[in-house]
């Protein structure tokens, strides 16, 4: 495990049934934060940690991500023919030169452990991280991935972003059981799917961002369907656990749930105080309301 991070997947096949109607033809990881899209920013992360391979598992109705990660040919003409190079730049940087984008289809909706499961011909044998873009982190510095990984290779381990949720909410997420072993690790003894609150072993969270041996591969493939009738990432790092050493990492930056409304909002709110050209009139607005 302490090899360089290279190879990220970001499982985006999913329906985003909480955004529809916009989800009809709009993939929800390209709803937008201000000006950029949600997938933008997790392919921003995933950079910044190292990766030079991005893979996209996707389904077949989601075009637009492939679109939007390759060249837009007309559309550079046009920009260019009128001298606009600001906003060429713009089009044209949404992803660096060295990187390169992998798509992988997952023909059925069977969960995020085969989401997973779909990039192992692309991956092999190797540390890669999982970025589920629903989840936006931002923060000031280095980027939580990054944090993530310099930490798994120090350590020679794999290793989970989480955060303490109200307990009432342990039905949403992976909820670990873990040993404190600095400020921001403790390592995993227990992983469970979407426990209910009486019966969570704790109130630490999984947050998507996951930092995993090639080893989970084959793991995942004698994984079977656990809560919800899916194939849970969550269930094959817990049989990874009797292998290998997985920490939980408490990140430094903050979590936006963009996969709900609320989350949405908040994300926007939060970007758009950052941003000096909105900062004083969107705070303006927040006090108003
Ligand atoms: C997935 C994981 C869950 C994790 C969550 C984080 O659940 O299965 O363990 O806590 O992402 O966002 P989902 O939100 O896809 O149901």
């Amino acid at each position: 495990m302490n090899r360089p991070l290279r190879k990220v997947v970001f499982p985006v096949a999913g329906l985003g049934t909480r955004f529809l109607p916009a989800t009809k033809v709009v993939a929800k990881e390209m709803l937008p934060i201000l000006d950029k899209p949600l997938i933008q920013y997790a392919v921003d992360e995933a950079v910044d940690a190292g990766a030079d391979t991005l893979i996209f598992v996707t389904n077949r109705y989601k075009h637009a991500i492939a679109d939007y990660f390759d060249t837009a040919y007309e559309l550079e003409t046009k920009l260019e023919r009128s001298g606009k190079k600001e906003l060429l730049a713009l089009v044209q940087n949404v992803i660096p030169k060295h990187v390169r984008c992998v798509f992988v289809t997952q023909a059925e909706a069977l969960g995020l452990g085969h989401a997973v499961l779909c990039a192992k011909p692309v991956i092999g044998d190797e540390p890669f991280g999982v970025v589920l873009p629903d989840d936006l982190i931002w923060n000031k510095g280095v980027g939580a991935l990054r944090q993530m990984a310099e930490f798994a290779a120090s350590e020679n381990a794999g290793a989970i972003a989480v955060e303490e949720v109200p307990r009432s909410e342990t039905n949403k997420y992976g909820i670990v059981d873990a040993t404190p072993t600095s400020d921001r690790a403790a390592l995993i003894k227990h992983v469970v799917e979407k426990p209910k609150p009486e019966v969570a072993p704790s109130n630490l969270a999984i947050v998507g961002r996951y930092v995993l041996p090639g080893r989970i591969f084959e793991l995942l493939e004698s994984t079977k369907p656990g809560a919800g009738g899916e194939i849970q990432l969550t269930d094959a790092i817990a049989a990874l656990l009797a292998e290998q050493k997985v920490y939980a990492y408490r990140f430094d930056g903050t979590r936006f749930d963009c996969g709900s409304k609320l989350g949405l909002v908040k994300a926007t709110l939060h970007f758009a105080l950052q941003d000096p050209t909105l900062a004083a009139a969107t705070r303006e607005f927040i006090t108003a309301v």
